[in-house]
């Protein structure tokens, strides 16, 4: 059976009291929305359509490259009217799932089990009990205990209210019904809205019948209406990601610290220590460490590297047995050969790093290319930029660059050259030569240091 899909996302979200619309704020770095787009797209549907109002433009350029279907309801009047502005989209075969874009946790197995019934020319409808039920739509039950109809908080009696048992506003049925039942909905109610939950009572009153499933836990169909709710659910995402990457062979040292904002592949026994924030796309090989503190963003760290605490890794590839920190800072295109070491308040950027290579301490090296076995003086700077340009500087395998040296680039260090401590280098050293660029020492014997007329 074909499956559309539609996701409800119009509404305002004044709770949040932002500027951002509601379904674009974050859930571990990526738009809610974004994610209810990414459980639909597991089901493969024929149409996958968004339905957007508040702040449409935002959230379209926002997710420019989603595979949906934008369709504007210009004024919210209900869900049911948000969902009448897709019927004329939605093909009369099929079975229609119907998503909100600020639940972000739901299961896909979930998904997939509404669908199956629906499929079955039933109205699938996913349910759950809470606590404290005010706000939602209650489930009424006939005598037979057959789900008969929902009726919205605001239109319920004190009696339907202490009903616990709730609509997660997710269901599926079949398109004919939709077609079927949406164009009859009325607003004659609390809210003077045209609710889509009337059409349980409908279904309820002709032979399609209504099945209730209940979610398998409480987050799954949990909505997000202010920032409060939004942390508890980031946590609970983050919590079933920490539990996925440890039942997978990952050492987290504490799982509740860790984030994961993006994806994380990895080979066996990654340690990783705590605080640690993995965001975009990041590899980690075997045996990878990474200290306490770090951000990885869009980097791979190769087999056996070490990466100590307090680092900052982006769009970094860092090579098998590096060392990386503790403070050290990689920026977008620094690339660690084979055993090569980055240590403590060193900035790259733009550089290349042969094997076995160190830049130990203090460093900035960017635009740069150094060859096999170089050894980087503390306080070493590539002078990279005129202030309009940037210039490369290249350094040749086995050269030593002597500490607090200045590299003026464009400039190259040969192979096996040395350069001594204190140099400002402005232009090549040959291959095994030294160079030495600073004001040579002179001493003045007995030199009188001007003194203060009055007092010391
Ligand atoms: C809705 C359900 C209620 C259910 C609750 C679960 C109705 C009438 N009520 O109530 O039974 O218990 O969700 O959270 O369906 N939206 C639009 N356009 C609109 C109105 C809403 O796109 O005109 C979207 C919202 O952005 C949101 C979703 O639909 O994603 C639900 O809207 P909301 O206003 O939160 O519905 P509730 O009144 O909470
Ligand atoms: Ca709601």
């Amino acid at each position: 059976m074909v499956l559309d899909i539609v996701i409800l996302a119009a509404g305002q979200g004044t709770r949040m009291v932002s500027d951002l619309p509601k379904v674009l704020h974050p859930l571990a770095g990526r738009p809610l929305l974004g994610h209810v787009i990414d459980s639909a797209r597991t089901l493969a549907p024929r149409s996958l359509n968004v339905v957007i109002g508040h702040g449409a433009t935002q959230v379209r350029s926002a997710l420019p490259d989603a595979p949906v279907a934008w369709v504007l309801q210009q004024q919210q009047l209900g869900t049911g009217h948000a969902v009448q502005q897709v019927l004329p989209l939605l093909a009369r075969d099929g079975t229609t799932l119907i998503l909100y874009g600020d639940v972000p946790l739901v299961r896909e197995s979930t998904l997939r089990e509404l669908v199956a019934v629906a499929n079955r020319g039933t109205l699938a409808l996913l349910t759950v009990e809470l606590g404290d039920p005010s706000g939602y739509g209650r489930i009424l039950r006939d005598a037979e205990g057959r789900v008969a109809a929902i009726v919205e908080h605001k239109d319920a009696s004190a009696e339907q209210r202490a009903v616990r048992e709730v609509n997660t506003g997710i269901m599926a049925l079949p398109n004919a019904r939709l077609h079927e039942w949406l164009p009859t909905l009325g607003n004659r109610n609390a809210q003077g809205e045209y609710y889509l939950t009337d059409i349980i009572a409908m279904a309820a009153g002709t032979g399609v019948g209504v099945q209730p499933l209940p979610a398998a836990d409480e987050q799954e169909v949990a909505g997000v209406n202010n920032r409060e709710q939004l942390a508890v659910l980031e946590r609970a995402w983050q919590a079933r990601k920490a539990r996925e990457l440890l039942l997978a062979g990952v050492t987290l040292r504490d799982p509740a610290r860790f984030d994961l904002r993006g994806h994380l592949r990895h080979g066996r026994d990654v340690t990783i220590d705590v605080n640690v924030i993995v965001e975009g796309e990041v590899e980690l090989g075997d045996r990878v460490t990474i200290g306490a503190n770090c951000v990885l963003r869009n980097t791979r760290i190769g087999a056996g590297a070490t990466v100590h605490p307090n680092s900052l890794l982006e769009h970094a590839d860092v090579g098998p047995g590096c060392s990386v920190g503790p403070f050290a800072r990689l920026r977008p295109g620094t690339r660690m050969a084979e055993g090569a070491r980055i240590g403590n308040f060193v900035e790259t950027k733009q550089a290349t790093i042969g094997a076995h290579s160190k830049i130990n301490h203090l460093s900035y090296v960017g635009d740069a290319e150094l060859g096999e076995h170089v050894n980087v003086g503390a306080g070493t700077i590539t002078c990279n930029y005129d202030g309009v340009n940037k210039h490369r500087t290249t350094i040749g395998d086995g050269a030593f660059i002597g500490s607090n040296t200045s590299l003026v680039a464009p400039v190259e260090v040969g192979r096996d050259a040395t350069v001594g401590a204190g140099s400002v280098v402005t232009s090549a050293v040959p291959d095994d030569a030294l160079a030495i660029a600073r004001g040579r020492q002179r001493n003045i014997s007995g030199w009188q240091r001007p003194r203060k007329t009055s007092g010391r």
